[in-house]
C-alpha cells in the first residue's frame, strides 16, 4: 500500500511529497538535526566513508534536498557533485547553503526526478541517496534509473531509515517515533502531516533483505546492507 503524506488529497505520491518538502524546507535542516540529536550527520559520514577506496570523481546525489549528503561527499575530493530533487523549496535552501560554504562551484543543485533522470547512461562514478528512496513514488523505477546513469564498476550508496528489532531499542524507538517526533515536528514545521508521514513511511518501507532483493533485481551486484545505531538506519551498497 502506498503511504501518502496528505491522505485526504487527490494528488499522487510524487506531487504530495514535493508539496510537503516545499512546505517544510525552511525548517528541514533544524528539525533533522534536532529530532535525531545530530546522529543523522554521523550516519551520512559513515555512508560516505564506504566510497573512499573508489575515489569517485563525478557523483550524483539523488533526492539531495538541502544538500547535506552532497556536502558530506566533499570529503572524497570529487571534481563535481550534481544534486537533484523534485522540491524547488529544498533546493533553494540548499543553493544558499552551498554559496555560504563556497561549495557552489563543485556542488550543482538541479530540479530532477529520480525516476526520469536527465543524464546519459554510464555517466557517474558514484550515485548516492540519503533518506530519499523511501519517498519515491516508484522505488524500482528509481533504482533502475540510478543503475542506468552509473558507470560500469561504479558504486551506489543508499542511506535510509530502518527499524530496530531488539529490546529495549525497538520499544524506545517506537514510542519516540510514534508519539514524540510527530508532535515536535508538527509544532516546529507547522505542517500537519510531514512528521506523521515520516514514521508511517518508514514502517511501510521494504528494509534489509527485502530492499536488497529489489536492489539486485534492477542489476546491482555485490550488494550489502549495513545497519547503523541499533538498526535505526541502514546503508545499502551495490556495484554496477
Ligand atoms: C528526507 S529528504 C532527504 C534530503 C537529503 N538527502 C538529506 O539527507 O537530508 C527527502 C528528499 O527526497 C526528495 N524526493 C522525493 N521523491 C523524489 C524523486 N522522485 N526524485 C527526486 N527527489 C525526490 C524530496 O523532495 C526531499 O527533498
Amino acid at each position: 500500500m502506498t503511504v501518502l503524506p496528505y491522505k485526504d488529497r487527490e494528488l499522487g505520491k510524487k506531487e504530495q511529497v514535493a508539496y510537503m518538502f516545499n512546505n517544510i524546507s525552511k525548517r528541514y535542516d533544524f528539525l533533522n538535526h534536532f529530532l535525531s540529536l545530530g546522529i543523522d550527520i554521523y550516519w551520512r559520514k559513515q555512508a560516505i566513508k564506504l566510497l573512499k577506496p573508489k575515489k569517485p570523481q563525478v557523483i550524483l546525489d539523488i533526492a539531495t534536498g538541502t544538500g547535506d549528503f552532497a556536502i558530506a561527499a566533499m570529503k572524497l575530493n570529487p571534481e563535481k557533485i550534481i544534486g537533484v530533487d523534485i522540491s524547488e523549496g529544498m533546493l533553494e535552501v540548499g543553493r544558499k547553503k552551498m554559496k555560504k560554504l563556497e561549495l557552489d562551484s563543485t556542488i550543482d543543485l538541479q530540479l530532477g526526478d529520480s525516476e526520469k533522470l536527465l543524464f546519459e547512461d554510464n555517466k557517474f562514478d558514484a550515485v548516492i541517496v540519503s533518506f530519499g528512496v523511501r519517498n519515491f513514488a516508484d522505488l524500482k523505477k528509481g533504482l533502475s534509473d540510478m543503475w542506468r546513469v552509473l558507470k560500469p564498476g561504479g558504486t551506489a550508496v543508499i542511506l535510509e531509515f530502518s527499524k530496530p528489532k531488539s529490546f529495549p531499542f525497538k520499544q524506545i524507538y517506537n514510542f519516540y517515533f510514534k508519539y514524540i517526533l510527530p508532535i515536535i515536528g508538527r509544532l516546529i514545521s507547522k505542517d500537519q502531516a510531514a512528521y506523521t508521514y515520516l514514521p508511517e513511511s518508514v514502517k511501510a518501507f521494504p528494509e534489509g533483505d527485502d530492499f536488497l532483493n529489489i536492489f539486485k533485481s534492477v542489476g546491482f551486484k555485490d550488494s550489502q546492507c549495513k545497519p547503523l545505531t541499533f538498526g535505526i538506519s541502514s546503508i545499502y551498497i551495490g556495484q554496477k
